[in-house]
C-alpha cells in the first residue's frame, strides 16, 4: 500500500488537507463543512478582501451552529468552533498551496476556459497523488480535466446551496478516473457527512439537469406576463411544498451563475429552445443584479 492510501479493503487516498479554489458561496460552504469535520483546509481566491469576508462568513455561520448544537454545552461548543476556525488558512498563491494538498475542489467561475486554464496550471506542480475535483453545475468534467496530465485522478464532486445545509453531493466519475479516485470522493463525501448519488458525466449530472429547465420555464412563463414572479414563487411553495419559488431560488443562487449556466448550454444545443437567450435575465445581469449575492436580483435583499 502506497504512502497515503488507506489500508481499508476498498483502496482510496485519505483526504488531509483540502485546496478550494474559489472563496464564493460554494467555496466557502464547502470549506466550512471540511474544517467543521477535521480537515485541514487552504481556501484560495484572487483577493485577500474575498478571503477575509468568506472566513468571516464561515465563522458567523459556525457560530450560528454552535448555538443551537451545544446549547447546554458552551465550552464544548467553544471548542468546537476554536478546532472548525483553526483548520481553515486562505491563501492567493494556489501554486503554493496545492503543492502540499491531497485534494483540490474547484468552485470558481463557471466558465470551461478559466476552469481549464486553473486545472492546466495547477497540474504541473501539484504532487503525484493530489486528486483534482470540480464543483460545475452545468460543464462536462471530461472537457474541464482534458487540460490536464491526471485524467485518472480527476472527479466532479457537485455541492448545493447552501453547503452547510443541502445533504447531497453527486459524486462523479469520467470514463477516465480510476476506481480509487472515485471510491475516494465517494469517502471524502461521506466524511463531510453527506449522501452522495452519481450518474454519468453528463451536462447538469441529476440535479440541475431537472432543476435548471424548471426554473427556464418559470422565467419564461413571467415574461410572456402569464404570472407574476411572486404568485409563481407562492405557487411553487405551497402548491408543491419546495422551501423556495423558482426566483427565489435562482437569486439565491445566483443570476450570473444561472446565465453562465444557460449560455454554455445553448452554445452546445443552439437549437434547443430551452436555452434560448431570456431578455429578463440577461439585463440584470447586465445591471450587476445577480441576486442575493449582490443585494438584488429577481428581488431586492
Ligand atoms: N450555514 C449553516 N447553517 C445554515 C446556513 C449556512 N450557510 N444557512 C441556513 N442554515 C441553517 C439554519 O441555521 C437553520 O438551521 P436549523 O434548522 O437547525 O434551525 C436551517 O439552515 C434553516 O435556515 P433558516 O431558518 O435561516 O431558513 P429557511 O428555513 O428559510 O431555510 C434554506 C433556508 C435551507 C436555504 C431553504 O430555503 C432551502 O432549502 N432552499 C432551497 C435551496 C436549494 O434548493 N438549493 C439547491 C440550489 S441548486 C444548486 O445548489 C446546484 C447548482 O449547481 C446551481
Ligand atoms: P461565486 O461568484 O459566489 O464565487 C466564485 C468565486 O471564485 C469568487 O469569489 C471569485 O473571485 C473566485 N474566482 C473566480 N476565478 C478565480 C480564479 N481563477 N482563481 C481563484 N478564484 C477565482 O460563485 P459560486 O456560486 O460559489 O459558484 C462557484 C462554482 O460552483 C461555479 O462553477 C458554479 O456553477 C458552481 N455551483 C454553484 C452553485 C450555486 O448555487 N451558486 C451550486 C453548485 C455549484
Amino acid at each position: 500500500i502506497c504512502r497515503g492510501l488507506s489500508s481499508s479493503a476498498v483502496r482510496h487516498v485519505v483526504i488531509k488537507h483540502v485546496t478550494i479554489i474559489g472563496g464564493g458561496q460554494m467555496g466557502a460552504g464547502i470549506a466550512q463543512v471540511a474544517a467543521s469535520t477535521g480537515h485541514a483546509v487552504t481556501l484560495v481566491d484572487t483577493n485577500e478582501d474575498i478571503l477575509k469576508k468568506a472566513v468571516k462568513g464561515i465563522e458567523g455561520n459556525l457560530k450560528r451552529v454552535v448555538k443551537k448544537k451545544f446549547a447546554d454545552k458552551p465550552e464544548a461548543g467553544e471548542e468546537f468552533l476554536q478546532k472548525a476556525m483553526q483548520n481553515v488558512s486562505i491563501s492567493t498563491d494556489a501554486g503554493s498551496v496545492v503543492q502540499g494538498t491531497d485534494l483540490v475542489v474547484e468552485a470558481i467561475v463557471e466558465n470551461l476556459k478559466v476552469k481549464q486554464d486553473l486545472f492546466g496550471g495547477l497540474d504541473k506542480v501539484a504532487p503525484a497523488h493530489t486528486i483534482f475535483a470540480s464543483n460545475t453545475s452545468s460543464l462536462s468534467i471530461t472537457d474541464i480535466a482534458s487540460s490536464t496530465s491526471r485524467l485518472d485522478r480527476f472527479g466532479g464532486l457537485h455541492f448545493f446551496n447552501p453547503v452547510p445545509v443541502m445533504r447531497l453531493v453527486e459524486v462523479i466519475a469520467t470514463s477516465s478516473t480510476s476506481q480509487e479516485t472515485f471510491d475516494s470522493l465517494l469517502n471524502f463525501s461521506k466524511m463531510l457527512g453527506k449522501t452522495s448519488v452519481s450518474c454519468k458525466d453528463t451536462p447538469g449530472f441529476i440535479v440541475n439537469r431537472l432543476l435548471l429547465p424548471y426554473i427556464l420555464d418559470a422565467v419564461r412563463m413571467y415574461e410572456r406576463g402569464d404570472g407574476s414572479k411572486e404568485d409563481i414563487d407562492i405557487a411553487m411553495k405551497l402548491g408543491c411544498g419546495y422551501p423556495m419559488g423558482p426566483f427565489e431560488l435562482s437569486d439565491y443562487v445566483g443570476l450570473d451563475t444561472m446565465k453562465f449556466i444557460m449560455d454554455g448550454w445553448s452554445a452546445a444545443n443552439p437549437d434547443n429552445p430551452m436555452f434560448a437567450q431570456s431578455e429578463v435575465l440577461n439585463k440584470l445581469v447586465a445591471e450587476g443584479k445577480f441576486g442575493k449575492k449582490t443585494g438584488e436580483g429577481f428581488y431586492k435583499y
